[in-house]
């Protein structure tokens, strides 16, 4: 059974409780299965008979999609709950929150107790019950709380309204079992489940046919795709039954564990046209002794070897990463360390972060915690090392064809657009709406540490 037969009466109730023209508008905080997650919502409420504003002055419901992972994640939210107050006293205004704060016993006490403005709280697991709360809270104008915390029940047939036309988010598993002793996600998005290979082929193929050409594989450590009854099965199968697809032009995914990154892996890289030259391998630190106490179960010299392979394999490769600086007890000399393997990689890009300690997580509780300004020296001192690599391979696109596939108009000027090489990097190039959702031969002309500027050749 679907979700709209499952959901069939209540939806049907629910569409008479709503006001007329009902509007909704979601705000995502996180990573991009909170994305994809808030693409899943909007097709719930659509469903139910809501439209979507990018105005939240003017909508009816205002759902907040959070995220936990740094405390500067948590006090966003905080804040933005802290202007619907004064919203919600001017107009009827529902208010939802989800996600993963709100796995979180501490955060979602710190939301009953101190944002009484809040109607709805869910979780991870339950966005298939939205219909379900709101009817409950239009009928009873009380607050409705529902997280599942056995993580067993996600619907994993949900459908989505995707932000773009041309390239998607699919879902191969929820939660992780790795437990980095810094990382609050095992404990809010639960154990590793994979979905079963062929829900994953056929998702893909409806996507391919309606229109799509890249994909995103999502999952908190891809390596580890287990579907269970499918002996044998993993993430490289899957990649290669994938790339069968005919019409489906590019494959990503996010996010590779280095401890668990296979040799057939990255002799996919190597052997498919269609797995897109592009590696997200989180470092987190340059330290054996970091390594080890943030329980990443590989060392410098592991993770450097892989990414010997995988440049071997395929020369052109563009390498991403997470570092994270600060984590308690880091030295100088841990610190250099992580200087050192930066420099060694040659990363393309990075997403850096100064440790956040989440209560609950094993490293919070470490007397040794780094203080603010030693931190954020190191932060200044790692981003002033990587943004320069980063221009440098860059810059060495200059006068190279990359084809790239076009999103949108740019943000800051609607005669440039903006799109993605294989690579990732983001390029710009002057040009009309009818190359959106192309993939095109860009010239590149320029390069700074954050993107590429080109030259449309065809016509
Ligand atoms: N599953 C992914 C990471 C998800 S979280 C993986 O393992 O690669 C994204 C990034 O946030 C992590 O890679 C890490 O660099 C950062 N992060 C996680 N917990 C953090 C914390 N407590 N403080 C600062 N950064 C953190
Ligand atoms: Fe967090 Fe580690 Fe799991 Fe990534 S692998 S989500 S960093 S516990
Ligand atoms: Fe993602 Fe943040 Fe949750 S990074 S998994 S939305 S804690």
């Amino acid at each position: 059974m679907n979700f709209i037969d499952q959901e069939e009466q209540v939806i049907h109730i629910l569409k008479d409780k709503l006001p007329s023209q009902a509007k909704y508008h979601i705000m995502t905080y996180g990573c991009q299965m909170n994305e994809h997650d808030s693409e899943k919502i909007s097709w719930i409420l659509e469903q139910v008979g809501f439209h979507a504003t990018p105005d939240p002055q003017e909508a009816d419901l205002i759902l907040l999609n959070t995220c936990s992972i740094r405390h500067s994640a948590e006090d966003k939210v905080y804040g933005k709950l802290g202007e619907l107050k004064h919203q919600k006293k001017q107009r009827d205004l529902t208010i939802a929150v989800c996600g993963c704060m709100m796995q979180r016993e501490e955060s979602r006490n710190k939301v009953l107790e101190k944002c009484k403005h809040v109607d709805i709280i869910f979780g991870t697991n339950n966005i298939h019950k939205l219909p379900a709360l709101l009817l409950d809270h239009y009928e009873t104008e009380k607050r409705t709380i529902d997280i599942d915390e056995s993580f067993q029940s996600i619907d994993d047939k949900l459908l989505a309204n995707r932000y773009y036309p041309y390239k998607s988010f699919v879902n191969i598993m929820y939660g992780c079992n790795n437990f980095c002793s810094y990382c609050i996600v095992p404990y809010t998005r639960g154990r590793e489940v994979s979905r079963p290979s062929q829900d994953i082929l056929n998702e893909v193929r409806a996507l391919v046919a309606s229109g799509v050409l890249e994909i995103t594989l999502l999952g908190q450590n891809v390596n580890s795709y287990t579907p269970a009854l499918e002996n044998g099965y993993s993430f490289t199968h899957l990649i290669y039954d994938l790339a069968k697809i005919q019409g489906l032009k590019r494959i990503r995914f996010m996010t590779s564990h280095p401890k668990d990154i296979s040799d057939d892996l990255l002799m996919a890289f190597k052997d498919l046209d269609s797995l897109c030259n592009f590696l997200h391998l989180p470092v987190q630190a340059g330290s054996n002794s970091v390594l080890r106490k943030m329980n990443r179960r590989y060392s410098r010299e592991d993770y450097m070897r892989k990414i010997d392979k995988v440049k071997n394999l395929v020369p052109d490769i563009a390498l991403c990463t997470d570092i994270m600086v600060g984590f308690p007890e880091e030295s100088e000399d841990d610190f250099q360390d992580t200087l050192d393997l930066v420099k060694y990689v040659q990363y393309d890009s990075a997403f850096t972060f100064l440790y956040s300690p989440r209560e609950g997580t094993p490293a919070a509780n470490n007397i040794q915690q780094i203080p603010k300004e030693i931190k954020q020296d190191r932060f200044n001192r790692l981003t002033e090392t990587l943004y320069p690599i980063f221009e440098k391979k860059n810059k060495a696109l200059v006068g190279k064809t990359l084809e790239v596939l076009v999103e949108d108009h740019s943000k800051h000027d609607t005669s440039m657009l903006t799109g993605r090489t294989e690579s990732f990097k983001l390029t710009h190039f002057r040009g009309g709406d009818r190359l959106i959702g192309k993939i095109l031969p860009i010239k590149i002309t320029s390069a700074n540490s954050f993107n590429l500027e080109g030259e449309f050749i065809g016509s």
